[in-house]
């Protein structure tokens, strides 16, 4: 995800702007960018790849005295990761940098282009600053020109810009993506994304509300929301960097669980619209040359790969079938080139995903990536590629990337479905209103996480775990068991509910734990006979269910849904937080769990 960072005051700008930079480097980034404006003057640098390289290309730059500042890291959603598309974005005498999406950029876009103003980049962001300045040259003043562009944007945004037409000025408009105004005694004045790059020069900060805006100068912050000025409340900032960059959390894990509700908010930004979903990535694709579907994936990613052919054969109606990468590659497998080859990792570089790729390639196949990091190995090599945009995941264990994988599936399918005529109006705005309805799910409870937190001292030993489900919810099961041994080290299996019986029920008794999913909308009796078939041997029950059930040891019930996909947001949010408190409570190091790595580049 991008970072931001601004400055006012009278010490040397490029250095807090590239300290904080590195300070933001953790979110993950492919570009990196500065603008300073000093003396009515405004000096850019962009820089593609690590911060070094815009270290080395300011080098000679110095920026001391009076004026004002703002630096960007760049995660790519909307355009390639090159310089030309790394922020800032420039018009004739203003700069803007911007985190998030612009969900209406094109439609801004082509009403600027059709006035004769000519874009730069491939991205989102660089409609900003050409309507501001368009707004300018219509007669309003900056402060208006900039209010007026913010009422035109839809999506979600942190924007810093600055103008000569204001040169004391930096204005700044926040939604639904976080950012901090800090000051401290000697008036000098910041602005960030995260708490980290403020530590050491903040000393009080303000964390802006979504809808908020204004502008900031040396000696005064005006900020507004609906047009109505309001006073910023400033707090002492805290100085432990570490703990800033987790925002509070206990660990990055932790932190990711919490904002996937966030994550998959831009997932789906630009994506659904109200009758339909667009996904312009897929141009490169021939669907009409398309008769069924082969996805390969290693660990988590199998598991959301696992998911989506249930999601592709009932909604798209298009056979589909999923192999774990590593056994994929040496099965010597009969390959189609009417086959679309879907490979799903978070990372991009996962050596047997790739290898498989590879193959797919090879035989002709048109092949597409599901994938969070743009210009990964996978990403270059495949046809088309679905970015997941959950922003980079340090926790080993994956969480939001899991998350965002699913959303992007289940868009996908959707998709196929409409090109293929599989999925008729009502069900289709049945799917897009649940879809749309999937980031309130995935807010955490905090009660539920508390409950969770109490019952996991009673999971902390016994001779094995079985998550069960059915449907899309056997694949959760699989990853609600992976989480769990991942990080706490005991043994879990994940089992379809009705193939307990035939054999992994001999091991039920009351040291045997079964996590149960069973949601109301998804085969809820099957499930239930399933489960009274364990608890009848004694095996002791955690069920995660809207529904109360009399058999059940421990019970979390989860809300009254009306989609299974809701249910399995909600679910998959309670079996990350049961493994996070197990492995809490046995001491373990819940971000990098033992004999883990998080990119496995080897076979
Ligand atoms: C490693 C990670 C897992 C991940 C898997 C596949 O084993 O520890 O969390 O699911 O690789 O990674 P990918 O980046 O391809 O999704």
């Amino acid at each position: 995800m991008c970072g931001i960072v601004g400055y006012i005051g009278d010490n040397e700008k490029k250095e807090f702007l590239l300290n904080g930079l590195k300070e933001l480097e953790y979110r993950g980034y492919d570009s990196a960018g500065i603008a300073v404006l000093k003396d009515g003057h405004i000096s850019s640098y962009r820089a593609l790849g690590k911060l070094e390289n815009l270290v080395h290309k300011t080098a000679s730059f110095s920026s001391d005295g009076f004026g004002l500042g703002m630096g960007h890291t760049r995660w790519a959603t909307h355009g390639k990761p090159t310089e030309v598309n790394a922020h800032p974005h420039r018009g004739e005498f203003s700069y803007v940098i911007h985190n998030g999406i612009i969900e209406n950029y094109k439609e801004i876009k082509e009403n600027l282009q059709a006035d004769g103003i000519t874009f730069l980049s491939q991205t989102d962001s660089e409609v900003i600053v050409h309507k501001f300045e368009k707004f300018i040259r219509e007669g309003l003043n900056a402060q208006e020109a900039f209010k007026s562009t913010i009422n035109m944007l839809q999506g979600a945004y942190a924007i810093l810009l600055i103008t000569k037409d204001e040169p004391e000025t930096i204005f700044f408009a926040k939604n639904a993506v976080p950012l901090i105004l800090g000051q401290n005694a000697n008036g000098e004045k910041f602005m960030s994304s995260s708490d980290s790059p403020l530590i050491g020069y903040a000393t009080e900060v303000v964390y802006l509300e979504d809808g908020e805006y204004g502008w900031i100068k040396k000696d005064e912050i005006s900020l507004f929301i609906d047009e109505s000025p309001i006073i910023p409340i400033f707090q002492t900032l805290g100085r432990d960097k570490i703990y800033a960059q987790k925002d509070g959390f206990r660990f990055f894990m932790e932190k990711e669980i919490y904002e996937q509700s966030t994550v998959v908010s831009e997932t789906l930004m630009g994506r659904v619209n109200d009758e339909n979903i667009e996904l312009d990535e897929l141009k490169e694709i021939d669907f009409s040359n398309i008769d069924s579907i082969k996805i390969c994936a290693c660990g988590t990613s199998y598991h959301s790969g696992l998911a989506a052919t249930y999601l592709f054969e009932r909604l798209s109606k298009i056979r589909c079938s999923i192999e774990i990468a590593s056994e994929f590659r040496y099965k010597k497998p009969l390959l189609d080139k009417r086959t679309l080859f879907i490979v799903i990792s978070q990372s991009g570089e996962t050596a047997d995903t790739l290898e498989a790729l590879k193959m797919a390639k090879k035989a002709g196949m048109q092949t597409l990536a599901i994938c969070n990091v743009d210009n990964s190995s996978i990403v270059r090599l495949s046809n088309a590629t679905l970015l997941t945009r959950a922003g980079i995941e340090k926790g080993v264990a994956s969480t939001k990337a899991f998350a965002t994988q699913m959303v992007t599936l289940w868009l996908l399918a959707l998709y196929l479905g409409q090109h293929r005529k599989t999925i008729n109006n009502e069900t289709m705005q049945n799917e897009i209103k649940a879809l749309l309805h999937t980031p309130s799910v995935l807010h955490v409870n905090d009660n539920t996480h508390e409950k969770i937190r109490r019952l996991s001292k009673r999971y902390l030993h016994g001779h094995g775990f079985f998550f069960i489900g059915r449907d899309i919810f056997f694949p959760l099961a699989l990853e609600g068991a992976l989480k769990l041994k991942e990080i706490s080290y005991l043994h879990a299996e994940g089992y379809p509910s009705g193939e307990m019986k035939h054999g992994p029920i001999a091991l039920a008794d009351s040291e045997l734990f079964t996590v149960a999913l069973m949601p109301q909308n998804m085969l809820y009796d099957k499930t239930k006979s399933n489960v009274e078939e364990l608890s009848a041997r004694d095996a002791t029950i955690l069920v995660i269910s809207p529904k109360e059930f009399d058999l059940a040891d421990d019970f979390i019930k989860t809300s009254n849904q009306s989609h299974p996909m809701n249910e399995f947001f909600e679910m998959m949010i309670i079996t990350q937080i049961f493994a996070l408190e197990i492995a809490v409570r046995l001491g373990n190091d819940v971000d990098m769990p033992r004999n883990l790595a998080k990119s496995v580049t080897v076979e």
